[in-house]
C-alpha cells in the first residue's frame, strides 16, 4: 500500500485541510505515515498570509527534491494558499513538484495522484468551487480520539481588509448548510469529542444557504453603529441562530468555540448567545488589527476602535469572566509612533490576555500595495516587542488572579512534562499533577473540576476536586493520523542541480 505523509503550515483551516485530505487519501488506499522519508507522496499545505511562511515552502521543496533525487518515483504535491496562489507559476518555478492543488479541489487528490504516479504531466487544479460549494464532511472514525474539533462552517471571504491575501486565494464566501454542519457535530460528539471550534474565515458573518434556521433573539437590535453610518441591523448574519441550533441539538455536545470572526459581525444578537448558551466557552479571539482609527481605515477594516470597545464592552459585560484575545499587525504602511500608541492603549484597555501579533508583510495581490511600505523592519520588530511586552503584563496578572479560583477543566492530552493538561472554559492552559493524572476517570476527554494552585507565566498549574465526567475509555482506531508532520533534514543526501524543466498540464 502507497504511503503518504501531509505536512502542514498555516492556520487551523490549513491543519483542517490536511485531515480531510489525510482521510481523502485512506479511503483512496493509501496508508498514512509521520515519516516523511518513508513516504510516496509528500503534501505539503501552505500558506502564504506572510511572506515568510511562503519562503518556508520553497526551501521545504527544495529538501524534498533531494530525497526524490534517491527515490525519483517519490511524488511531491502542494496545496493550500501557496498552491491556490501560484498556481502553473510554482511549477515553473519548483520544476519538482509534481502537483499543485487548490484548497477547494481536495476531493479530486486521489484521481490527480492517479494521474501523476503513472507517469502523467505534472498537474495543476486550482479551481474555486463557486457555483457548487461543496464541504467534505469529516470522518471521526479515520482520525485518532480526540477531546476537541474543528467543524468548518464557511469559506473564503468577502471583506478586503487592504493587507490580506485570503481573499485572493480562498475566494469569495460559501456557506455550509446548517443541518451539514449539526450532523457532523453530533458524529464528532458520537465519537467521543467534548468540545467543537467551528472554522470560517469571518466565521460569524454566517448565513444557512438551506434557509432552515429561525430567527435568533436579538437579531435586528441596531445598538451599534457601523462605520459610515451603517446600523449593526443592516447586515446582521445568522451566526446566533446556528450556535443555538446547535446548541439545541446536539445536548451532548460540552463546549462550543469559534474562531475567527469579525468584529462588524458581533451583534446584539450574537452577545445575547453568549449570555445565554452555556455550551458557548468564556472566551473569544476577535481579531482586531490596530488601535488607531487612521489605521484601521487604511487597512479597510471598516470599524473604528471605539466601535471595537464598545462592542466587546457590551459582550464581556453580558458574560461575566469572559476574556478575550486578539490578532494584530505593526508596522502598517504609513503606521506612525502615535498610531502604535493608539494600538498598546487599546490592549490595555480591552485588557487582551493573549495576542497573536505580526509585522507588516506586503503580501502580491493586495490593495495595499499600492501603500510605501515605509516603517523600517527594525522599527516593526520593536514595536512588536513593546506589544508583547503590554499582553504579557496582562495576561500574567490575569493568571495571578486565578490563583485560589476554581474552574473547569476538560482534559486534551499529554504536557510537556508528560503529565496531564487542558483547557478551562476560559481557554488558559492546566496541568495536572502525576498524582492527579493518576486518578480514576482522569484521562483525555475528561471534565475536571479544579482549584488553580499556581500561575506561570502562560499556565496554570491546579488540583482536581474531583472529575465531572469521566474520560470515555479510548477506542481502538484501525488508523491514527496525525497532521503536524514536519520535514526532517535531509542532510545525507547529495545536493545536485534540477533535472530538465517539464512540461506541465493546467485542469
Ligand atoms: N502582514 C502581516 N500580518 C498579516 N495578517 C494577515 N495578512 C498579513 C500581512 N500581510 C495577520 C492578521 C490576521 C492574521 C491571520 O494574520 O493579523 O488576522
Ligand atoms: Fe483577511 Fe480581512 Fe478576510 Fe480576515 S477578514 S481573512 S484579515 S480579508
Amino acid at each position: 500500500m502507497p504511503q503518504f505523509c501531509v505536512v502542514t503550515f498555516g492556520c487551523q483551516m490549513n491543519a483542517h485541510d490536511s485531515s480531510r485530505m489525510e482521510e481523502v487519501l485512506v479511503k483512496g488506499g493509501y496508508r498514512a505515515t509521520q515519516k516523511v522519508e518513508d513516504a510516496d507522496v509528500v503534501v505539503l499545505n501552505t500558506c502564504s498570509i506572510r511572506e515568510k511562511a511562503e519562503q518556508k515552502l520553497r526551501s521545504e521543496v527544495g529538501r524534498l527534491g533531494l530525497l526524490k533525487r534517491r527515490k525519483p518515483e517519490l511524488v511531491i504535491c502542494v496545496a493550500g494558499c501557496v498552491a491556490q496562489q501560484e498556481g502553473e507559476r510554482l511549477l515553473k518555478s519548483l520544476p519538482q513538484i509534481d502537483l499543485v492543488i487548490g484548497p477547494d479541489n481536495i476531493p479530486e487528490l486521489p484521481s490527480l495522484l492517479a494521474s501523476v504516479e503513472t507517469g502523467g504531466l505534472p498537474l495543476v487544479r486550482t479551481v474555486f468551487d463557486v457555483e457548487t460549494p461543496a464541504f467534505l464532511a469529516a470522518e471521526p472514525s479515520l482520525g485518532p480520539a480526540l477531546a476537541s474539533a474543528y467543524v468548518t462552517v464557511m469559506k473564503g471571504c468577502n471583506e478586503r481588509c487592504s493587507y490580506c491575501i485570503v481573499p485572493h486565494t480562498r475566494g469569495p464566501e460559501r456557506y455550509r448548510a446548517s443541518g451539514e454542519i449539526v450532523a457532523e457535530i453530533q458524529r464528532f460528539v458520537d465519537s467521543g469529542v467534548r468540545e467543537i471550534t467551528l472554522l470560517g474565515q469571518t466565521v460569524n458573518s454566517y448565513r444557512d444557504p438551506s434557509a432552515a434556521l429561525c430567527v435568533a433573539p436579538g437579531v435586528g437590535r441596531a445598538q451599534f453603529t457601523h462605520t459610515r453610518f451603517a446600523v449593526a441591523a443592516e447586515d446582521e448574519s445568522e451566526f446566533a441562530a446556528l450556535l443555538r441550533a446547535i446548541a439545541e441539538r446536539v445536548p451532548g455536545l460540552m463546549r462550543l468555540r469559534y474562531t475567527s470572526p469579525h468584529p462588524r459581525h458581533l451583534t446584539p444578537s450574537l452577545i445575547l448567545a453568549h449570555q445565554e448558551l452555556s455550551v458557548l466557552c468564556h472566551h473569544v479571539h476577535m481579531p482586531v488589527q490596530s488601535g488607531s482609527d487612521r489605521v484601521l481605515r487604511r487597512m479597510i477594516r471598516r470599524y473604528t476602535a471605539a466601535e471595537f470597545v464598545e462592542r466587546t464592552a457590551a459582550l464581556k459585560e453580558a458574560v461575566p469572566g469572559l476574556t478575550l484575545s486578539t490578532d494584530m499587525i505593526v508596522g502598517f504602511p504609513g503606521e506612525t509612533a502615535e498610531d502604535f500608541e493608539a494600538s498598546l492603549a487599546l490592549v490595555r484597555d480591552v485588557g487582551f490576555v493573549s495576542l497573536f501579533g505580526f509585522t507588516y508583510s506586503q503580501r502580491p495581490f493586495t490593495p495595499a500595495l499600492k501603500l510605501d511600505d515605509d516603517v523600517p523592519d527594525a522599527e516593526k520588530s520593536a514595536r512588536l516587542a513593546r506589544l508583547f511586552e503590554v499582553v504579557d503584563h496582562n495576561k500574567e496578572q490575569h493568571l495571578r488572579s486565578l490563583v485560589g479560583t476554581s474552574a473547569h477543566v476538560l482534559v486534551d492530552g499529554p504536557s510537556k512534562a508528560g503529565n496531564l493538561s487542558g483547557r478551562t472554559q476560559r481557554n488558559e492552559i492546566v496541568h495536572l499533577s502525576a498524582q492527579d493524572a493518576a486518578l480514576s476517570g482522569c484521562g483525555v476527554g475528561a471534565l475536571l473540576e479544579v482549584r488553580i494552585e499556581q500561575a506561570f507565566k502562560n499556565s496554570l498549574a491546579a488540583q482536581v476536586n474531583r472529575v465531572l465526567v469521566p474520560a470515555r475509555p479510548r477506542l481502538e482506531r484501525s488508523l491514527v493520523v496525525q497532521s503536524s508532520a514536519t520535514v526532517p533534514a535531509i542532510s545525507e543526501v547529495s545536493q545536485q542541480s534540477p533535472g530538465p524543466r517539464r512540461q506541465l498540464q493546467v485542469i
